[in-house]
């Protein structure tokens, strides 16, 4: 049994955030910049069944048993190993590593999840279709956000831009003309489980008003989708812009937040806004590919502690290892 290892993007949200969650659309695209990687390697020296499970960026080096039943990572294991219907795993290491930024809006769980269930079903030689990595990464999602929309698990998985609405087939999102963002740190770690939770209480106690809030972030997510696959780009800015008013309006944006998008604005971006659960994490912005270096220079001036610049193509699966089924 030859190790297999298997990656997975990061991935930001750029239209829809949180109204997802509410059963609205929302745009997503992956980020290949950063990524997950599961190894599986056999382990013969082991007694049979023993699983080692490594992951060194959160001191994890243990054996399978020994982890919670509802850790993320025990989730993936166990869900792969009853889809597979298999009786007992063989004398393994699991090694996770991740260049994904933890809690900061960038699918750093859902992308350790995806690598981990395709890299251990193909190790199993029974390598799993995307539906079902998919959906072994939802239930992983459930423990790190409680109520996710599914929107991480599903662009992560597919490595595409995708068109989400929650419990409807996913839409893949066909960019007619590849456009730049710069993606702007602010460096505060945000848990996204809290920052939903707010919204929920919110919208229990105020249900018109954050409805309302819903609504019209609807109509930018679907204004948007047109102009990505109509290639009009100079479009999708202004769109960005009125996003983030709502997400203020939400509670979801902080001032630092704020101020990141403010400097990227200035700094001749078309449009920014927030990106994911906020209250920290990433903000995003969209340049003309001869402006992202201006906009980088001027967000690390006003305080960002990572920028990553990406571009939005139809497809971007070349560059990731998977496993061949
Ligand atoms: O993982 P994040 O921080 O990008 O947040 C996901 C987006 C939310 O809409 C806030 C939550 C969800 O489950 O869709």
């Amino acid at each position: 049994m030859p190790s297999i290892t298997a990656a997975a993007p990061g991935k930001i949200i750029l239209f829809g955030e949180h109204a997802v969650v509410y059963g609205r659309p929302a745009i997503a695209i992956p980020v290949t910049q950063v990524q997950a990687r599961a190894t599986v390697s056999p382990n013969p020296r082991a007694s049979p069944g023993a699983v080692r499970i490594q992951a060194p960026a959160i001191g994890l080096d243990t054996n399978l048993e020994a982890l919670s039943e509802s850790h993320p990572l025990a989730v993936v294991v166990n869900l792969v190993v009853a889809t597979l219907g298999i009786s007992h795993l063989p004398a393994c290491t699991i090694r996770v590593t991740s260049t994904i930024p933890v809690a900061a809006g960038l699918g750093s769980g859902a992308a350790v999840s995806v690598a981990l269930a395709r890299a251990l079903s193909a190790f199993l030689g029974r390598p799993l279709p995307d539906d079902k990595v998919s959906a072994i990464a939802y239930e992983a999602e459930k423990i790190h956000h409680g109520s996710p929309s599914g929107i991480d698990n599903t662009v992560i998985t597919y490595a595409r831009p995708v068109y989400f609405v929650k419990g409807y087939p996913i839409e893949m999102i066909g960019v007619k003309q590849s456009f730049t963002l710069v993606i702007g740190d602010t460096g505060i770690a945000s848990p996204t489980k809290v920052a939903v939770a707010d919204v929920r209480q919110g919208w229990i106690a105020n249900p018109s008003y954050f409805e309302s809030l819903f609504d019209a972030i609807t109509q930018v997510t679907q204004a948007a989708r047109q102009a990505i696959e109509e290639g009009r780009i100079k479009d999708l800015g202004p769109l960005m812009d009125t996003n983030h008013e709502l997400l203020i309006r939400l509670g979801v944006s902080c001032s630092e937040l704020d101020h990141l998008v403010q400097a990227a604005r200035s700094a001749g971006a078309l449009g920014a806004k927030l990106s994911g659960g906020g209250r920290g994490g990433n903000m995003i912005a969209l340049c003309h590919s001869g402006d992202a270096m201006k906009v980088s220079k001027a967000l690390k001036a006003a305080g960002a502690t990572r920028i990553i610049i990406t571009e939005v193509r139809e497809a971007i699966t070349q560059n990731l290892e998977r496993p061949r089924p």
